[in-house]
């Protein structure tokens, strides 16, 4: 990749490290735009968990990331030099969209297969908190556990973001039943506002889809996402409940698969929620908007696991 001019950007001193390691420079390379890629002047940035474990240098980061924290953006098109995508995206195009990484800055550049007009109706800091969670919540319902309407699911962290969509999705497209665990009581009642069931029982039946680890149903499907209580399962796990039920388990990554996946996800979420965000229907509740000069105190917030909902940071 070449480098055309220098910006600003979140960068982590000494490489990795803890919250006071965050820090604005002023000499990141602007990245200059590859085949297919345009070049974005980012308006806001959402935090993701992953951000935490990139900054702390605890999580594997794909290949096409670079070093710049940020997997999901809303901004202007600055630069444009697409062949074919003229009638699509043009200079000015107001958008957002996922990305491998370097969202924390001020510039980005993005395949045109992930990107999304956005409507005037969202502002920009909802736009930049939609994509990662909603199209890793479509990826782990729809293209990885084949979810269909009448099946009950459980969303561990029901008041997580990728959580805060599994909720509304299940409820939207006719789940039977939609359970979720919570950490905290504070957290009670905005999951039941979304839709969800607290796990208390099942009817004796278990549930048909999971989207971690837990009890459940005969043929039923678990979907890992992440990993935050830990990589390794207890000592003494007793394969036989897997051969019993017939339970699948499938691991879910959406930052290291390609564009060309990417871009089906996204026209899924543009088809799928798209208008529902326009409209109402669902909701994208924003827990704390920062100027991106309090980005320490963004992940200090994100790190204290009582949020109910995205954390963004608007570019100044
Ligand atoms: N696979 C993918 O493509 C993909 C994409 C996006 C996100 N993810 C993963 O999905 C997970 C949620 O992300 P998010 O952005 O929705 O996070 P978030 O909004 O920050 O919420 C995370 C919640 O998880 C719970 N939690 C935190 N630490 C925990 C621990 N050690 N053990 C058990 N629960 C813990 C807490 O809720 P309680 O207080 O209720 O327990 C916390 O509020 C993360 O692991 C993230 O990496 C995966």
């Amino acid at each position: 990749m070449g480098f055309i001019a220098a910006m600003r950007a979140i960068d982590v001193k000494d490489g990795k490290g803890p919250v006071s390691s965050l820090f604005i420079s002023s000499d990141i390379p602007r990245p200059a735009p590859k085949a297919g890629e345009v070049l974005i002047k980012i308006e806001c940035f959402g935090l993701n968990r992953m951000d935490l474990g990139q900054r702390s240098g605890n999580y594997l980061v794909p290949p096409q990331a670079g070093r710049i924290l940020g997997v999901e953006f809303s901004g202007t098109m600055e630069v444009h030099d697409v062949e074919g995508e003229e009638d699509v995206f043009v200079i000015g195009d107001e958008v957002f969209g996922p990305t491998y990484g370097g969202a924390y800055a001020e510039f980005v550049s993005v395949s045109t297969k992930m990107l999304i007009h956005k409507p005037k109706e969202i502002s920009w800091e909802v736009a930049a908190g939609i994509p990662e969670t909603w199209i890793a919540a479509i990826q782990a319902m729809y293209f990885v556990a084949s979810f269909a309407p009448g099946k009950s699911i459980l969303w561990h962290a029901g008041a997580s973001s990728v959580s805060i969509v599994g909720i509304q999705l299940s409820k939207a497209h006719g789940a039977s039943a939609i359970y979720t665990t919570v950490g905290s009581s504070s957290k009670v009642e905005s999951c039941k506002d979304l839709g969800a069931t607290l796990l208390e029982v099942t009817g004796g039946k278990g549930v048909d889809m999971i989207v971690d680890f837990i009890g459940i149903a005969l043929d039923g499907k678990i979907v890992i996402m992440g990993l935050l209580s830990g990589s390794k399962v207890p000592d003494g796990l007793d394969l036989q409940v897997f051969v019993k039920k017939r339970i699948a388990i499938e691991g879910s990554r959406l930052r290291s698969r390609g564009t060309d996946y990417q871009m089906k996800l996204r026209d899924k979420l543009v088809q799928m929620a798209l208008p529902k965000f326009v409209n109402g229907t669902f909701q994208i509740p924003v827990e704390k908007v920062f100027n991106w000069k309090d980005i320490q105190e963004a992940h200090a917030l994100m790190e204290g696991n009582m949020t109910k909902g995205k954390i963004i940071c608007m570019v100044e």
